[in-house]
């Protein structure tokens, strides 16, 4: 039981799925935060792994002692990184901070390692927060923006002589897509490893579409790909939005105009089904990745930060979006 201020929250881990009632609070608490400080608190990755009984993570709620959810911090026990939010009709009692003694705690157990938070938007009650819990920022990833109508013919890219390109088909390239993405970002944290399974429970989400998700070859032989996400009306912006999701270009094909060349084809593919604007998400020291979306004319829309108690290594690496 931790006593704040005003309420009385008493935090409890689990692991495994949390069932239906449970993960539905959780998805009203991250609305409720993303309505009121204009940012989703939970990325992608964690929502997901609500429904996810294998993922590798502790589930940490902060029940007050009528049972109404006011806080929840997800910990991945791999990455020993998690995602916190109160909920802003409860904030400014102490729950942010027992999670994030819980989520300490739990990583400490885990991996033996401090733990890393994201604090998406870079709000100032995260900054505030962060300074007050002695966490300091490792790490930065930007989004960026593409306003589709402003793209000129200069900014084109080519596929490079003896490259094909095709669309992703489910069932048969997880595999081969997995291990080029792994050693594609074979230095970054969360994207190098991802999973045949990450993969499939991507492909039944409602956006996934395999047009969207380009393969490129040189002798049959994967070499890259990119794929791209439309977020529907209502979720980025009123209108829908566009996302380079993930570029990733093995290792062997780096420094051939491939992943200009795929950005390119993933933003030929989004302005061919209407969209004005496209986002994406790049990690700020990944000075390859920076400089081909600066070609492409993408500018800087926000900026999430990652927050550490120690200054582990930064990581480098496009990233997979939101
Ligand atoms: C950041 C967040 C988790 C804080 O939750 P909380 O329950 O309000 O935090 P606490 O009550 O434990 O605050 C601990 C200390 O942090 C500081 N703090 C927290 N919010 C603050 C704010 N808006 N302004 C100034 N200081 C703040 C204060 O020093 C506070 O202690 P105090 O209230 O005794 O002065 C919450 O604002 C939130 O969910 N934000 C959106 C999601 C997010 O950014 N998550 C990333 C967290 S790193």
């Amino acid at each position: 039981m931790v006593e704040g201020a005003n309420v009385q929250v008493t935090i409890t881990a689990t692991t495994g799925r949390p069932d239906d009632a449970a993960a539905s609070q959780v998805r009203g608490l991250a609305a409720r935060a993303h309505e009121v400080d204009g940012v989703a608190p939970l990325s992608e990755q964690p929502l997901l792994r609500l429904a996810d009984a294998a993922a590798p993570v502790v589930h940490l709620t902060a029940r007050t002692p009528a049972g109404e959810l006011v806080g929840y911090a997800q910990v991945d026990t791999e990455t020993a990184s998690a995602e916190l939010v109160v909920d802003p009709a409860h904030r400014r009692r102490g729950t942010g901070r027992a999670l994030l003694d819980a989520a300490r705690t739990h990583t400490a157990t885990a991996t033996g390692t401090g733990l890393k938070v994201w604090a998406h938007g870079d709000l100032p009650a995260a900054r505030a927060f962060a300074a007050m819990t002695g966490l300091v920022v490792v790490r930065e990833l930007r989004k960026l923006r593409l306003d589709l109508a402003s793209r000129t013919d200069a900014t084109r890219r080519p596929l490079p002589a003896g490259t094909t390109l095709r669309a992703f088909v489910p069932g048969q390239d997880e595999e081969a897509w997995r291990r080029v993405n792994a050693r594609a970002f074979a230095h970054h944290p969360e994207q190098g490893r991802l999973t045949v399974a990450d993969v499939q429970a991507r492909e039944r989400e409602p956006w996934f579409d395999p047009e969207g998700f380009l393969l490129a070859e040189r002798d049959g032989v994967l070499v890259g790909s990119v794929w791209t996400k439309v977020h529907p009306a209502g979720t980025e912006a009123d209108e829908p939005v566009g996302e380079i999701y993930v570029v990733g270009v093995d290792p062997d094909a780096q420094g051939t105009g491939l992943g200009g060349a795929l950005t390119s084809a993933g933003l030929d593919h989004l302005a061919s089904r209407g969209l004005a604007t496209v986002v994406l998400y790049v990690d700020a020291d990944n000075t390859a990745a920076v400089r081909t979306y600066d070609a492409q004319g993408f500018v800087r829309a926000a900026t999430d930060v990652m927050l550490a108690s120690d200054t582990e290594g930064s990581p480098t690496g496009a990233t997979m979006g939101s």
